[in-house]
């Protein structure tokens, strides 16, 4: 086994919103690092916030054991401490009060003597670990989120539980809306990325899906729910993503995080589009909102998979010395990209996206057909 000498200790931290397989990739990477290489594992706990308060203890291969099906993290996170920008206090008018604390994280990984920091996360945590690496604090990032918003690989761990679990969710709902004729609304998180929409509105044959991708048309939208009616198909599934926005118009957001670095949460579309179907076309509409049940909970086989082949390969990484590059998987294979090309982007469905088509050939509404 190839060494790279110069690393004894590594740290590991989980950033941003958690994501069922966060404990798979702590797993693979501490029992690897361990096994492999007889690396001293240390945990953090809360994100870059363990780092901003130095609360970093050892992980011991007994600490990994039987984690591999848990949801959440061990270690705990944080999506409100950017190093570069952290709350330290509040104004009298109640506005949070910011401060560049990188130095104080560096200053605690230098006394921890931790020789590599393990990233786990989305862009934004990707963007916090890039600015730490220019201060020459070596990092390997692993990409989480359930968004799989992440520029440079085909998945992210995570999305296939949420998908999995949304898909569920649509099948429960569809069997109730077909047995009260009514016109079904289900929202899902992604942020400004429709994929979890798309991928379960398929998978359960959604009529309407609604991504932030294509901005919809109310009309169109409303025409294909009188259409279903009027054809005997009494009842209509609708996916939507909360990022999705009429055509012109605006998210809806649900609330604002102002220590977070991306301090817009948003949700609530499912409700407003409820309300605005049925006022025009006098159909019964109800909207669920899935929420973080699509977050919680254990991570399917192939996301167990995927963060075990992450975290073997982060270990990898940092062993053949390319440090402050990303985990991807593309084409089929184990990858790297630089972290500063994924940090602050997104990755969103492309308009030439084969599902999107296939769904289109098969009869689903995007909410922008002309009539
Ligand atoms: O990025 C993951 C995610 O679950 C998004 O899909 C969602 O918009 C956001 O996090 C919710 O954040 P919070 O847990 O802070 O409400």
């Amino acid at each position: 086994m190839s060494t790279n000498h110069k690393i004894k200790r590594i740290g590991i931290l989980t950033g941003g919103g958690d994501c069922p397989g966060l404990n798979a990739v702590i797993r693979a990477v501490t029992k690897t690092a361990i096994t492999q290489y007889e690396l001293d594992v240390f945990g953090v706990e809360d994100g870059f916030l363990g780092l901003i308060e130095n609360r970093i203890k050892p992980l011991k291969f007994s600490d990994v054991s039987n984690i591999l099906d848990q949801g959440g993290t061990i270690l705990g996170t944080s999506n409100k401490a950017d190093p570069a920008r952290f709350c330290v206090d509040y104004a009298s008018d109640g506005k949070p009060i910011f401060e560049n604390v990188t130095d104080r994280v560096v200053e605690n990984i230098k006394r921890a003597q931790l020789d590599v920091l393990v990233c786990i996360g989305g862009d934004g945590t990707m963007s916090a670990a890039s600015r730490v690496a220019a201060h020459g604090v070596p990092i390997i990032g692993v990409p989480k989120t359930i968004d799989n918003d992440l520029l440079h690989t085909d998945v992210t761990f995570g999305f296939n539980t949420a998908v999995s679990i949304a898909t569920e969710a649509m099948d429960r709902i569809r069997t109730t809306a077909s047995s009260h004729s009514r016109v079904m609304l289900v929202e899902m998180m992604g942020r400004n990325a429709g994929w979890i929409t798309l991928y379960s509105g398929a998978a359960s044959g959604a009529d309407i899906i609604l991504i932030p991708e294509i901005e919809f048309d109310i009309e169109a939208v409303c025409r294909r729910c009188i259409e279903r009616s009027q054809h005997g198909k009494a009842y209509t599934l609708v996916a939507v993503s909360e990022g999705a926005k009429p055509k012109g118009g605006q998210v809806v957001v649900d609330r604002v995080v102002q220590e977070s670095p991306d301090p817009i949460r948003l949700g609530g579309v499912s409700e407003v589009l409820s309300h605005e179907i049925s006022q025009r076309t006098k159909l019964e509409c109800r909207a669920t909102i899935l929420g973080h049940v699509q977050r919680g909970g254990t991570p399917t086989t192939y996301d167990r998979t995927m963060a075990t082949l992450f975290g073997y390969h982060a270990v990898g990484l940092m062993m053949k010395d390319k440090m402050n590059h990303m985990v991807v998987w593309k084409n089929g294979a184990l990858g790297s990209v630089p972290i500063d090309q994924v940090a602050d982007k997104q990755k969103l469905i492309p308009l030439d996206d084969t599902l999107l088509a296939a769904c289109r050939a098969t009869g689903v509404s995007f909410g922008d057909e002309v009539s």
